[in-house]
């Protein structure tokens, strides 16, 4: 009697202990999706903004409305670095990334098109 119901203990945690380990890949499955759906359009983004030829004045204009109030009217700098040279230290990509990651607080994120994209780095690839 009492080795029968051990075992029925035994057949029900591993039933349980099934289910979890199922719920867990599940989960982990949805996350490496939303990551690596995330990573692709990050990409084509790259890959489309990098593919225009921007205009430095569009750009400026970008620059003067979105970007003055840290980074200074002449982008010299004020709470955000002096972006003279900036396109020396880091390549478009990493520019990109800046822009749009909004991994640097308190720089926020842009949500901007990539014709738009590449006439600001169109634009910072002036200030030398
Ligand atoms: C709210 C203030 C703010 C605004 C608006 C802002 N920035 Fe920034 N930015 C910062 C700060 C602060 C940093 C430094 C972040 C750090 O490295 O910790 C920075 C860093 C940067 C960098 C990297 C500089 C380096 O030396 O690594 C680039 C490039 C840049 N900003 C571009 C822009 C552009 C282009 C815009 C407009 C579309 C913009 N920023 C708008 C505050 C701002």
């Amino acid at each position: 009697m009492s080795t029968s119901s051990s075992t029925a203990a035994e057949r029900n945690f591993k039933k349980d202990f099934l289910k979890i380990v199922f719920v867990v890949l599940g989960v982990l499955l949805i996350c490496f999706s939303i990551f690596f759906i995330n990573h692709n359009e990050n990409n084509e983004y790259i890959i489309e903004t990098i593919g225009h030829n921007g205009s430095a004045e569009e750009g400026n204009a970008l620059f003067k409305i979105n970007c003055v109030g840290c980074h200074g009217i002449t982008a010299r700098g004020l709470v955000g670095p002096d972006l003279h040279s900036i396109t020396q230290r880091l390549n478009d990509k990493e520019i990109i990334k800046q822009v749009t990651g909004g991994l640097t607080p308190p720089m926020p994120s842009f949500e901007i098109d990539p014709v738009n994209m590449s006439n600001l780095l169109k634009y910072l690839h002036t200030l030398e």
